[in-house]
């Protein structure tokens, strides 16, 4: 079941996602929140920022799981999650060190992606996780095709996710070409997920979504349609396809 919620602007959903993230933390201080990276989400943790600072609140009891990570770079390196989510959160919240969990993507990643869905059980599942929308239709790294029974795995990214990806890179070939990244099912294990995206690149993929009945392996996300609670949250551009 998909709740689809169509705002002006992107502030508009950052706001809107913060706020259902932050209502969460208040039903429940000891969350476990399922976490993304891209563009998309960057003004989401922003007013999660403000909000900490302006109101206190308190992450202390707050676990984080990231659904992917590159393959081949390392953690200090400004293109990886790792720096992504430090810099653009984690940093400024009072979380604890060790309620944080990245996939690696470097040294011992086979290992810690075979043991990442198992943490995630550990710490009684994903209370609500936050996706964005690859332009083909991907969410974490799951391309199309993709098997949706793999838990956490390594996945070979495809030319267009390549390709989406270079804006953050100094150029392409610096893109690197795998990933490890939660797999579908990890994704839909969680109680509830909340998926944003924003932008006309994103319209796509939205018009295939709210079209489609059934999931189609072609279109990763669809498979969110087999999950009892999700919340779709879009600008009117990502809309704009939609009847
Ligand atoms: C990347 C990430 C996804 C993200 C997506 C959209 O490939 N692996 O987790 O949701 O692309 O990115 P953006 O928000 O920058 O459009």
């Amino acid at each position: 079941m998909l709740n689809l919620i169509i705002v002006d602007s992107e502030v508009e959903l950052a706001k809107k996602a913060s706020k259902i993230i932050i209502n969460k933390l208040r039903q429940k201080n000891n969350l476990v929140l399922g976490l993304a990276t891209g563009q998309t989400p960057l003004l989401t943790y922003q007013y999660l920022i403000k909000d900490h600072q302006k109101n206190n609140r308190c992450y202390q009891n707050v676990t984080t799981f990231n659904l992917d990570e590159y393959i081949g770079i390392n953690e200090d390196n400004k293109c990886s999650y790792h720096y992504y989510m430090k810099h653009n959160l984690f940093d400024h919240l009072d979380l604890k060190k060790e309620n944080i969990f990245i996939p690696k993507g470097t040294n011992d990643y086979l290992q810690y992606a075979q043991e990442y869905d198992n943490l995630i059980a550990s710490k009684n599942g994903i209370d609500l996780q936050v996706l964005g929308l690859g332009v083909n239709g991907h969410i974490g790294f799951n391309e199309p095709y993709t098997n949706p029974k793999l838990k956490t795995h390594v996945v070979d990214l495809t030319e267009s996710t390549i390709k989406a990806n270079a804006r953050f890179f100094k150029k392409i070939s610096d893109v690197p070409k795998q990933a490890v990244s939660m797999g579908i099912s990890s994704i839909l294990n969680a109680k509830e997920i909340l998926l944003i995206a924003f932008g006309s690149t994103k319209a796509l993929a939205i018009k295939k979504l709210f079209n489609l009945l059934k999931p189609d392996p072609a279109l990763p996300c669809s498979y969110l349609l087999n999950h009892k609670k999700v919340t779709v949250i879009i600008d009117a551009k990502a809309g704009q396809l939609l009847k």
